[in-house]
């Protein structure tokens, strides 16, 4: 079969997402389905481990199914299954790895396991089945990954191969705002609700300050966050209500700026010719307008769907991988813990 018709089975279960998607050639998505838990742990106001291993269980067989039936096809169709095999919660990560190597020793099909962080950047490579592809990166390129856990600024000079500039020194951009949204009594997930309280306010209403570090590519957070913490401590102090919109949309401000300014200027010292922003943070849409509104580097931006945890993006890191002919033994164990890169 020709490498153009390699499709991919993905199976995602790092977080409180179940997911599974099959995607062709690393790029189209022929179906994507994601069981999200987002309700269940918002009674927690964060993801409670053993409440999501126990739901991936319940969801990862109706989940993977519905990915086929949507794709039309068998397992028997596939040319190979993608999972992820780490960074993520252990428990969680192994409903998905299991489930996978099941499907892959019933239909004797390669399977590769995948780092999380190589799905987001790779979410940029995806589009609908039926709508025009989108362009495709061109290396050598400048990926920056804001998610939950990870805030990194990561050069590729081709496929598969990263090379780390910086990354967050504490808190990670979706952790924060994720934070903030706690301080500022807003609804979980945080991200979009500073964002939706954002809309209303004025970005420049508070200066919170800029990290000053000493590397110029690495991130902090945690000076930002504590700065808000302050102002609304000040603020009921003195017995006066919340400027939540204005909190919000100065905070939102504040790291948009700084994650905006450093990839650019990462861009420019190493030479890239274009941009990747991925991970869950790049469906904000702020963040979106600041890289969009420039016109030196070209930039791709999943489609918000495809910004937070979902199983295409397995797929189409899986298929780089399965398409040198690398592949995993069936007895693989997950990686709570794995850098993409070797400095991190
Ligand atoms: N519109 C938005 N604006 C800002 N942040 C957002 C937005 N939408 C989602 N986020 C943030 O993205 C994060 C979730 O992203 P993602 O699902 O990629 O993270 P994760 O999988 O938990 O972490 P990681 O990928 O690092 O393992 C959350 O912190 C959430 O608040
Ligand atoms: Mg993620």
């Amino acid at each position: 079969m020709k490498a153009a018709q390699l499709r991919v089975l993905g199976v995602e279960s790092s977080c409180d997402e179940t997911a599974a998607a099959v995607v062709a050639d690393g790029r189209e998505i022929l179906s994507s389905v994601i069981a999200s838990q987002v309700d269940l742990h918002a009674q927690f106001g964060g993801v409670y481990p053993e409440i999501a291993s126990r739901e991936h269980v319940k969801a990862v067989y109706a989940t993977v199914n519905e990915a086929l039936q949507q794709a039309h096809l068998e397992l028997s169709d596939l040319d190979g299954i993608a999972v992820t095999r780490g960074p993520g919660l252990a428990g969680s990560l192994v409903v998905g790895a299991n489930m996978a190597k099941a499907l892959a020793m019933a239909a004797d099909k390669p399977i590769v396991g995948v780092n999380h962080l190589e799905g987001h950047i790779y979410s940029s490579w995806l589009y609908a089945s039926g709508s025009a592809p989108t362009p495709e990166p061109k290396f050598p390129l400048v990926a920056l990954l804001v998610s939950g856990g990870h805030t990194e600024l990561i050069l590729m000079r081709e496929h598969l191969a990263y090379q780390r500039l910086g990354g967050t020194v504490d808190d990670a951009a979706g952790e924060a705002f994720d934070k903030v949204a706690r301080l500022l009594e807003l609804p979980y997930p945080g991200g979009p609700s500073i964002q939706k309280a954002a809309q209303d306010g004025n970005p420049r209403a508070f200066n919170f300050p800029k990290a000053r570090l000493s590397e110029p590519f690495n991130f902090s957070f945690s000076g930002v966050k504590t700065a808000v913490l302050r102002t609304v401590q000040d603020l009921r102090a003195q017995g006066k209500s919340l400027p939540t919109a204005d909190l919000a949309a100065s905070f939102q401000a504040a790291v948009v700026s700084a994650l905006y300014e450093k990839t650019i200027s990462a861009a420019q010292e190493f030479d890239a010719k274009e941009i990747i922003v991925a991970g869950g943070v790049s469906a904000n849409k702020a963040l979106r307008e600041a890289f969009r509104a420039q016109t030196h580097f070209k930039v791709h931006i999943p489609h918000i769907s495809l910004c937070t945890d979902n199983a295409a993006m397995i797929a189409a890191a899986g298929y780089q991988h399965l398409a040198r002919g690398e592949q995993d033994a069936l007895d693989f164990d997950v990686l709570p813990t794995w850098y993409l890169t070797p400095a991190a």
